[in-house]
């Protein structure tokens, strides 16, 4: 049986388009997405779920949940139950959730990061900053890293590791593209694969 994959998104949803993209390829064999639920109206992310023909949803931290970080975990909690969602991605989430959703979904969250974890993550850690960080500590090679989510920010176990050269010259924007191109496009899928074929 096909697992039931919810992806939860706040942008571009470019990580989502790389999943729709290895589901109709055969990346993605072992599940199938069925929602996605967006913390922004404004993610672009949504028109490329519903261009898929996948179920939509928003549901923001204040303007739903009154900036009630347990409401707002609840409503996404109840959302991917009622859409009998087995596992739930994080592609480009931004928002921090806690309580209902990590108990109800422990070891069966995966989320993509854009560095090379124990490097350049925890909270605070997102998007463009972190290639901000990796260009003004000055390493030399970064990447991305798929994860899954436990109630430590970036802390869960380790799924996937990809390295990405830092080249001369790379602004924050230039060097998230190259990230997004060669690391999260290619590891969140897989990760993804790996844990809908593991999970009961
Ligand atoms: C991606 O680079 C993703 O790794 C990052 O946000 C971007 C979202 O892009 N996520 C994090 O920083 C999570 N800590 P997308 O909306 O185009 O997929």
């Amino acid at each position: 049986m096909l697992k039931r994959i919810g992806v939860l998104i706040s942008g571009g949803g470019t990580n989502l388009q790389a999943l729709i993209d290895a589901e109709k390829n055969g990346i993605i064999k072992s599940g199938k997405i069925v929602c996605v639920c967006s913390n922004s109206a404004k993610a672009y992310g949504l028109t490329r779920a519903e261009n898929a023909g996948i179920p939509t949803r928003i549901i923001r931290k204040n303007a739903d949940c009154g900036g009630d970080i347990d409401e707002f975990s609840r409503k996404i909690c109840e959302y991917m139950k009622e859409m009998q969602v087995d596992i739930i991605v994080l592609a480009g989430f931004l928002a921090i959730f806690g309580g209902d959703l990590l108990r109800e979904y422990a070891d069966r969250i995966v989320n993509i990061h854009p560095s090379l974890i124990p490097s350049f993550c925890g909270e605070g850690m997102y998007g463009l900053k972190v290639h901000e960080a990796a260009l003004g500590y000055g390493v030399k090679v970064t990447g991305a890293t798929a994860h899954l989510v436990n109630e430590v920010v970036d802390g869960g176990r380790i799924l996937l590791q990809k390295a990405v050269c830092v080249e001369e010259g790379d602004t924050p924007e230039i060097l998230q593209k190259r990230v997004m191109e060669q690391a999260e496009w290619i590891i969140l899928p897989k990760a993804v694969e790996m844990l809908c074929q593991c999970s009961e």
